[in-house]
């Protein structure tokens, strides 16, 4: 299809625990067009990340993907060895994580971590990345680059230092941007600055971006698609105003109930009541069934299909069959 840079067809991912096979994420399809973000959401363990890491080949020890289909342009994802995932990591896709900590190394100076970035996909000069890396962090609004590039990651506040994962990612231009929650960790203000920055970066280089949160305010601001993950699977997913006017799953409804009002006077927070479920659990039914306030009988016999309205959104789920 026209557009279509990211294409994820039936992505299972799975460990072995003992003699056990237990399903992180199922059966997760996932398009990702030029220039489109899509936000994916959903409950802590709901399988995000390690969709994420699948895609990029990065799956903790132990940790196995299999997928129908796994295609980057027109390139083979599925059967790609760890040489080909090197020119296309950074290049292609880059990803940026919560705790930019975990990706920097703490006794390199940060322009040498950007610089060995850009000198492994591209053939220029030392001078020349470093002058890169200088007005890529300007770019990140890092003020007095040329100072900060000699510093260590320490020197670094939290905010800062996302800013300089983002130089980081955005080095090699980057078709699609991976954001596993880059803002949670950093408070509010900063958290818009960083947005605002990474919205600007998307416009100016068309690149595509999917942004992992728990927030429904933050894919509100940035989003034209939503993903909702529960207990590995995708429950619901479609074009943001659809999923926001018209949410049809019982997970998504609980979670924009959740939202806190755009009132500030009326911070609002429902919590979404019952156990959150277990990795251990072999779903034969709904995932969410246990904590549903709108299950009916069928709901109790066979697990729900997905059911497709108009071609964009689709939903996991009996009720929505009617
Ligand atoms: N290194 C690991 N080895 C085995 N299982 C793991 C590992 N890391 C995570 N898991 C399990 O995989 C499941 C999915 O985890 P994942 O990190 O993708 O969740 P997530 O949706 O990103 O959650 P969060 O919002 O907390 O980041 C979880 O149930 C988790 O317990
Ligand atoms: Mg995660």
């Amino acid at each position: 299809m026209e557009n279509e840079i990211l294409k994820v067809e039936k992505l299972n991912i799975t460990i072995q625990k003992q003699k056990k096979v237990l399903k992180i994420v199922k059966d997760f399809d996932l398009t990702v067009k030029k220039e489109e973000i899509i936000g994916i959401v959903g409950e802590s363990g709901s399988g995000k990340s390690m969709s994420m890491k699948a895609i990029m080949n990065i799956l903790p020890e132990g940790v196995r993907r299999v997928a129908n289909k796994l295609s980057l342009e027109d390139i083979d994802l599925i059967n790609a060895g760890e040489k080909k995932y090197q020119k296309i990591r950074g290049k292609e896709i880059a990803m940026i994580f919560q705790d930019p900590m975990k990706s920097l190394d703490p006794i390199k100076r940060i322009g040498l971590q950007i610089e060995e970035v850009i000198l492994r996909h591209s053939n220029i000069t030392k001078k020349e990345a470093r002058e890169k890396a200088v007005s890529l962090l300007k770019k990140a609004g890092i003020t007095e680059a040329e100072k900060r590039i000699k510093q260590y990651p320490h020197e670094f506040s939290g905010g800062m230092r996302q800013r300089v994962m983002i130089a980081m990612a955005l080095s090699c231009n980057p078709e699609i941007l991976i954001a596993d929650e880059p803002t949670t960790a950093l408070d509010v203000t900063i958290q818009a600055q960083i947005l605002k920055l990474l919205l600007e970066i998307q416009r100016e280089n068309n690149m595509s971006i999917i942004f992992i949160t728990h927030d429904m305010g933050v894919i509100s601001k940035i989003c034209q698609k939503v993903m909702v993950m529960y207990a590995g699977f995708v429950v619901e997913e479609g074009d943001k105003k659809e999923i926001f006017n018209n949410p049809k799953h019982p997970y998504t409804i609980a979670l924009l109930k959740a939202v806190p009002s755009l009132d500030l006077n009326k911070k609002r927070l429902v919590a979404i009541e019952g156990k959150t479920p277990s990795l251990n659990e072999d779903f034969k039914l709904c995932p969410f069934l246990n904590r549903c306030d709108k299950k009916i009988e069928i709901c109790n016999e066979v697990m729900p299909e997905y059911k497709y309205y108009g071609n964009k959104q689709k939903v996991k789920c009996h009720i929505c069959y009617e």
